[in-house]
């Protein structure tokens, strides 16, 4: 999937050569993004979109697919390891990486799409909004369980932020 944006820049999925520059981009952005390692950047390297710019990648976003008990269509997708290189900010291309996303999940017919976040404005331009973050429970659960930085996902100054999907044929 490639989509160029008007900006000068292209979205593309990754592919393994990209895996290093990810894992570098996400070192870069620790204080806002959850860590990872080189190993589960490269596991999940197919659910990896990269943006290209000037020749070279300048930004990168991916996605989990949480489940709900005993109710397989009220999955949850969350946008994760969400970064743009910071002197290509304000060109579109955070937005057209998580337009990227939503055009990839749309198929699977989720509800909605979420992201915790400490770049609430980002986020409120694509028309997301704020909610409890009791909402996000199984998010809390997988990742906020291995925090390193905050003991209590209730106290940690990120902000739960929801997108509500139009179902499977959804285009944004
Ligand atoms: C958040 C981030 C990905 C945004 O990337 P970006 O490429 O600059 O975003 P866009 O240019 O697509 O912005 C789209 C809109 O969001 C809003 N927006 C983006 N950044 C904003 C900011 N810092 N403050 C206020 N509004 C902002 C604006 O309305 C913008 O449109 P405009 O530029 O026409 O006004 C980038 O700032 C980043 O990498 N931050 C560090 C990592 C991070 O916080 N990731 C999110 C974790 S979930």
């Amino acid at each position: 999937m490639t989509m160029k944006g008007q900006g000068g820049f292209a979205i593309r999925s990754a592919t393994l050569g990209d895996a290093e520059r990810i894992y570098a981009m996400i070192h870069l952005n620790r204080d806002q993004l959850v860590p990872r390692s080189l190993g589960n950047v490269v596991e999940i390297i197919d659910r990896f979109f990269v943006a290209e710019a000037e020749g070279e990648m300048v930004g990168c976003a991916t996605y989990q697919i949480h489940p709900a008990f005993g109710d397989a269509a009220a999955a949850t997708v969350e946008v994760q390891s969400l970064a743009v290189k910071s002197m290509f900010r304000r060109r579109g291309i955070g937005k057209a990486l998580v337009e990227t996303i939503i055009e990839r999940i749309s198929g699977f017919g989720p509800k909605d799409i979420v992201a915790l976040t400490f770049a609430p404005e980002f986020f409120g331009a694509l028309g997301f909004v704020e909610i409890p973050k009791t909402k996000v429970m199984h998010k809390l659960y997988t990742g906020c369980m291995n925090c390193t930085k905050h003991t209590d996902p209730f106290t940690c100054p990120e902000i739960a932020m929801k997108r509500e999907l139009s179902g499977p044929c959804s285009n944004y």
